[in-house]
C-alpha cells in the first residue's frame, strides 16, 4: 500500500532511522567488515554500522544529505561518503577500488529532512517550489512534468506510480489549473479534484507518483540492486527497506528471480534455463516494524525489510 497518511502534527524534525536494529542484525555487521549504505540520508543506519565496527561507503544522490551525514558522522574513521546515485554503484566502487563487500543496505525513498526542511516541494503539507529532485544535477522537476505532460500521460503516471484510482480526474484538474509552480498549489488542486475523505490526504498518491517519476526511482532501483548483488561477497547480505508496494513488489520479484533454480516462463514443461541462483532468501516474508516502533515513528508504518544472502 502507498504511504498515504498526512504528516501534519507529526513534529518530525530529524530523520529517525526505520527498522534500525532489524537491518543491522540482518546485515550481520561485524568488526572490520566492509559495507555500503546506498541511501545514507540522515546517517542513522550508517552510524549504527560504524558503531558495530564496520567500514562503510555511504552514497546519497542528495548533496544536502551528504553534507548532513558528514557532520553527524565526523568522528568516525572507516567512512567514505559519496554524493552519487546508487544507479552508479558499480562505478563508485570501481573508483574506490572496492570489488567485494560484506553487506549492502538500501533504505529507499526520501528522508524526513527532505520532506520537512529541504524546501523542494516533497510535502503536500508545505507550500514550496514544486521540485522533488533528489539531486540538483537532474534536469526534470515535478513542475516540469505537471506543466508539460498531456492529460493521458499525466493520468498514466499518477495511476501507475501513485497506485490509486481517479488518476484521470486528477490529471484533468491539473491541466485546467496550469501553470502549477508550488507544492501547496498542487495539493489544493488535487484535493479539489477528488475531495477529502478520512485521515489520508488526497494528494498523497499524486505526490508519490511525481517523486518516483522525477527521480526515476524504479529504474535506479533495478540497476542498483543488480550491481549490489554483483558486489556482494559469498554469504554477504543485501537488505532493502521499502515504503510502498511498488518498491516492495519490485524487490520481492528480483530476490525471487535471483534465488530461483529455474526462471523458465510458466508452463515450460522441462527446465531449459540452467539458471544459477545467486541469492538465498533469509526469510520469505518481509520484516515489518513493531507497533512500538510505529507509535514512536509513524513514518515507519509502511516499511518492509527484505533480506537475501549471496550464495
Ligand atoms: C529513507 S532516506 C535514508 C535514511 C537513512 N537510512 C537514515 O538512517 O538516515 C533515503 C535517502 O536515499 C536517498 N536516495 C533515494 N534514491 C536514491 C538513489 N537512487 N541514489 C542515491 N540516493 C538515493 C534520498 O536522497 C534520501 O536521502
Amino acid at each position: 500500500m502507498a504511504d498515504r497518511r498526512e504528516h501534519r502534527g507529526s513534529g518530525i524534525t530529524a530523520h529517525i532511522p526505520v527498522l534500525l536494529a532489524e537491518s543491522i542484525e540482518a546485515l550481520r555487521v561485524k568488526r572490520g567488515g566492509s559495507y555500503i549504505d546506498c541511501t545514507v540520508g540522515g546517517g542513522g543506519h550508517a552510524q549504527a554500522i560504524l558503531e558495530a565496527g564496520g567500514r562503510l561507503v555511504g552514497l546519497d544522490a542528495d548533496p544536502q544529505a551528504i553534507k548532513a551525514a558528514q557532520g553527524k558522522l565526523k568522528n568516525f574513521g572507516r567512512l567514505t561518503l559519496v554524493n552519487e546515485n546508487f544507479g552508479h554503484l558499480a562505478d563508485v566502487c570501481k573508483s574506490l577500488n572496492l570489488s567485494i563487500v560484506d553487506g549492502i543496505l538500501f533504505d529507499l525513498g526520501m528522508s524526513s529532512l527532505q520532506l520537512e526542511v529541504s524546501g523542494r516541494g516533497f510535502s503536500f503539507m508545505r507550500d514550496e517550489p514544486l521540485d522533488m529532485r533528489f539531486s540538483p544535477q537532474q534536469s526534470v522537476t515535478a513542475a516540469d512534468i505537471v506543466n508539460s505532460y498531456s492529460v493521458d500521460d499525466l493520468a498514466k503516471l499518477i495511476g501507475k506510480y501513485g497506485e490509486g484510482s481517479r488518476s484521470r480526474t486528477i490529471a484533468a484538474h491539473i491541466m485546467r489549473n496550469r501553470p502549477i509552480t508550488t507544492s501547496g498549489q498542487l495539493a489544493e488542486i488535487v484535493a479539489r479534484a477528488v475531495g477529502r475523505r478520512g485521515r489520508i490526504h488526497p494528494a498523497t498518491q499524486t505526490f508519490q507518483a511525481l517523486r518516483i517519476a522525477v527521480n526515476n526511482e524504479l529504474d535506479n532501483l533495478k540497476i542498483g540492486l543488480a550491481q549490489a548483488i554483483d558486489l556482494l561477497a559469498q554469504r554477504g547480505r543485501i537488505a532493502v527497506i521499502s515504503f510502498h508496494s511498488l518498491e516492495d513488489g519490485f524487490v520481492k520479484e528480483i530476490f525471487r528471480k535471483e534465488s530461483s533454480e529455474c526462471i523458465c516462463p510458466a508452463g515450460t514443461p522441462v527446465c531449459i534455463c540452467n539458471h544459477e541462483p545467486r541469492l538465498k532468501l533469509t526469510r520469505r516474508k518481509p520484516v515489518q516494524p513493531t507497533s512500538e516502533e510505529i507509535a514512536n515513528n509513524p513514518r515507519s508504518r509502511s516499511a518492509r525489510l527484505r533480506v537475501a544472502e549471496k550464495v
